[in-house]
């Protein structure tokens, strides 16, 4: 099979494309012959090695979560899915393994696909909508009527995001470049701030949750867009953010929480309903086939892409 790999952390042009075997399922797995993948920032952060304290620094690499196709096989004790079934999921990121033709699937990373959308729009959305849904659901625990800012609004994550808050009966304040203001609104934001024309850290106004996927500002700056009692979610941690959120959940009602994306079936049977009901549409930025993974990247390195980076496998 056509899979892409690197031999060395580095710039896009170390992904090549390279053949290996088919890999087989065991027991409780399915194999997957893959339709279409996904960029993710993550996917670049690895092959760049920015995560090299915490992954294993074994060459060749293979790389990417998201994938959407069908079932090619199953192992012998899985009953969930069976031959010919329409998929998408998302396998660890860490060891990413879906820039691939074919992608072995454990139980809770898999659920079948949308039906009301192609291969490329369900690749779409594994890793980002499960972000999405996981970061404004869990701990902020996002209810009816609450008004919770957005930054990166028609980014990847924040373009679902945008859609999740709105079908959860939020209000939404979007933070955009004028460039995505409309997009934006149409993803359904009920306010925009266009942080090119204003500082969101001036914004004279307080929220519930702010799910921040961008990060411009520390916490100590963006807490002061936050009520008294709310919550400050953010898709990238740091160290100081999180002592800090540490002792606030100790000693304060904001709390600080960085979320971690987790391959959930139910989840993913969430969003394809969300999906089906024509609630949850993908932003599709641009669309690439395998062996130009390299470009893809380049594209998703510009931090300028709307909505998600699709990889075209069959
Ligand atoms: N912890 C986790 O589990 C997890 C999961 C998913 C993603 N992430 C991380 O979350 C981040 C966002 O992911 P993504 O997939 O949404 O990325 P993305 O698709 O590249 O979107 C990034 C967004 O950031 C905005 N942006 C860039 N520069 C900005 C600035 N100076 N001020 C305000 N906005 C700016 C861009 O919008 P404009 O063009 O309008 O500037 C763009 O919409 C990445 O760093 C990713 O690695 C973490």
């Amino acid at each position: 099979m056509k899979i892409i790999v690197y031999d060395q952390y580095g710039p896009p042009e170390v992904l090549k494309m390279a053949g290996w075997d088919k890999p087989e399922p065991k027991e409780n797995e399915v194999l997957v012959k893959v339709y279409a993948s996904a960029v993710n920032p993550i996917d670049w952060k690895v092959r760049k090695g920015l995560l090299r304290m915490i992954v294993n620094n074994k060459f060749p690499k293979t790389i990417g979560a998201d994938y959407a196709g069908v079932v090619e096989q199953t192992g012998a004790k899985h009953e969930k899915f069976q031959e010919g079934d329409e998929v998408f999921g998302m396998v660890e990121y860490i060891k990413g393994k879906a820039y691939a033709e074919y992608v072995i699937a454990r139980p809770n990373e898999i659920y079948h696909k949308p039906e009301s959308l192609d291969f490329e729009e369900s690749a779409a959305i594994p890793l980002a909508a499960l972000t999405a849904l996981q970061a404004l659901r869990d701990q902020p625990k996002l209810k009816k009527d609450q008004h919770v800012l957005i930054t990166g609004s028609a980014g990847g994550v924040g373009s679902f995001a945008v859609q999740i808050a709105k079908n959860l009966g939020a209000s939404v304040t979007a933070v955009c470049s004028t460039e995505k203001e409309d997009i934006s609104r149409q993803l359904g934001a009920d306010h925009i701030i266009d942080y090119k024309k204003q500082e969101v850290t001036d914004v004279n106004e307080r929220f519930d949750i702010v799910f921040d996927t961008v990060a411009k500002y520390p916490f100590s700056k963006m807490k002061k867009l936050m009520k008294r009692k709310s919550h400050y979610v953010t898709t990238l941690p740091s160290a100081s953010g999180y002592i800090g959120g540490l002792l606030r959940k100790l000693f304060s009602g904001k709390k600080i929480h960085t979320t971690s994306v987790k391959a959930v079936a139910d989840d993913l049977a969430f969003l394809k309903q969300l999906a089906d009901e024509g609630k949850l549409k993908p932003l599709i930025d641009s669309k690439y086939p395998l062996e130009q993974a390299a470009e893809a990247h380049k594209r998703s390195e510009t931090g300028k892409a709307r909505g998600k980076i699709i990889l075209t496998v069959q």
